[in-house]
């Protein structure tokens, strides 16, 4: 029988995953299946481990279970923890292995894809839930010049900016007037609601990359904000989809797949 995996959130009959890790084990020849999970929302614990109980090898894990995981691995890696939140499991034995790929999904997509290093560059992140969360770590890794984080909550980004080396600057939208940033990610959830965070004019230097953590809804608020803005490249989340699926598969088949192949795939399927 094939090693069986799973995405496993509420809802999650629209997860791309199960299509991309499709065409990661087509690509590098594993005999595995990848299928979408449905738990109810008081029974990730027992949905998970009954699917591992069926012989399953892995989950990731999507809304709203991410702290849910944390709390369920066993064996957490550094991201997991630094993330506070799992979005892959991996059974091992007795063991649940917890780790966090959402970071490295987002890094990994701006310097491979987008050409952007980080390293140097002035850095604005957008939010202070969860999302914003998960990426702190591994853009500070890239020693950007800067990392600013602005929430319309000034508390959270505060205290969320407490919890990494060198405390990251944490301001409110208002006082970013009269600062301009090369690198501006969106990991609100403000896309979601087909809102734009109140950003004020000339956020974005010459050449700056605009980057949402949010896909598949068009062009959102805040890339339209940035194109009347000017920024030079606006980017979505899908690639940072396709590359945190492609690390969540190297953690579980010791495989890396070609993530650009996919990431175009998607990308010529989503004009159709
Ligand atoms: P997630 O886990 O997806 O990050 P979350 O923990 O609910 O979700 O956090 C949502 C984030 O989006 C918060 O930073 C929120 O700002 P507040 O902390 O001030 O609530 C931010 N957010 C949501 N809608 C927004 C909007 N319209 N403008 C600006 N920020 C918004």
């Amino acid at each position: 029988m094939p090693d069986q995996y799973a995405v496993i959130g509420n809802p999650v009959e629209h997860s791309k995953s199960p299509l991309i890790h499709a065409e990661f084990a087509r690509q590098t020849g594993q005999d595995m299946v990848y299928s979408r999970l449905l738990a109810p929302k008081d029974a990730f614990v027992a949905t998970a481990n009954a699917f591992r109980a069926r012989g399953g090898r892995g989950l990731n894990v999507t809304l709203p279970f991410k702290e849910e995981a944390f709390r369920f691995a066993t064996l957490l890696s550094a991201r997991a923890r630094a993330a506070q939140a799992v979005n892959t499991l991996k059974f091992d034995g007795d063991a649940i292995l917890g780790d966090n790929t959402d970071g490295a999904g987002l890094v990994n997509d701006l310097v491979r894809n987008l050409g952007c290093t980080v390293s140097g560059l002035r850095v604005l992140l957008l939010g202070a839930g969860g999302a914003a969360r998960g990426v702190i770590e591994p853009l500070l890794e890239r020693r950007p010049a800067q990392l600013v984080l602005a929430n319309r909550t000034p508390g959270k980004a505060l205290h969320l900016a407490q919890g990494f080396a060198g405390v990251p600057e944490a301001v409110t939208y208002g006082a970013l007037v009269g600062r301009a940033f090369d690198l501006v990610v969106n990991a609100t959830s403000a896309s979601l609601a087909g809102e734009l965070p109140p950003l004020p004019p000339r956020v974005f230097a010459r050449g700056a990359l605009a980057y949402d953590m949010m896909y598949g809804r068009g062009e959102t608020p805040f890339l339209a904000f940035a194109r009347g803005e000017g920024a030079a490249t606006l980017a979505d989340g899908l690639g940072m989809l396709v590359e945190q699926a492609a690390e969540s598969f190297f953690i579980w088949r010791g495989l890396r797949p070609d993530s650009g192949v996919v990431l175009r795939q998607l990308r010529q399927a989503n004009r159709v």
